[in-house]
């Protein structure tokens, strides 16, 4: 297994968007606007491969102000899930962000995800609210 930043813009980040495109966006019959794709260029776009570089899972980082990041669009290839993945992928990423300087990790959690969250040591924080006509939660963890 291998997990590290992609660049965006290139082949691999466009491979990136497939695999958000079908295990987040296509369910809900939803796509990626060319406004949100283009913000995307000061995120940081993190891939797990397995060893034949077959991409498994993704993230993206975006910074905001108060030391906080926002971990965003968390995918594991639907075949892949429940393999520990997720989990590995999520924790180069809290290393990542630390090392980074930022102090806490926050994110929109869908409420299917939330148990998958909560094993990783996020809490919840405010009221449940509606995203992309999901119910979703604000949740946090400090880094
Ligand atoms: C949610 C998701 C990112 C989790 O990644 P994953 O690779 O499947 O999860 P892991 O195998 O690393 O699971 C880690 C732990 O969380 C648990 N877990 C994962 N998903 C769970 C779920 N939906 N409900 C309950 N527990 C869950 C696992 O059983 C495992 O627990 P264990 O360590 O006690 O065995 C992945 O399943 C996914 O892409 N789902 C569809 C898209 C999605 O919902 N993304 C999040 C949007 S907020």
């Amino acid at each position: 297994m291998k997990i590290h930043p992609v660049a965006f813009g290139t082949p691999e980040y466009d491979e990136l968007i497939r695999l958000r495109y079908r295990v987040l966006k296509e369910p809900l019959g939803l796509d990626f606007s060319e406004e949100d794709l283009s913000k995307e260029f000061e995120d940081t776009h993190v891939a797990l491969y397995d060893d034949a570089y077959q991409l498994l899972a993704c993230l993206v980082l975006s910074p905001e102000t108060g030391g906080q990041v926002r971990m965003r669009q968390v995918a594991v290839l639907p075949e892949k899930q429940n393999s520990g993945f997720g989990r590995e992928l999520v924790g180069y990423s809290e290393d990542w962000s630390r090392r980074a300087g930022f102090k806490e990790m926050v994110l929109h959690a869908r409420e299917q995800a939330i148990p998958f969250y909560e094993k990783l040591g996020y809490k919840k924080a405010g009221k449940k609210f509606t995203e992309v006509g999901l119910d979703h939660w604000q949740m946090k963890k400090s880094l």
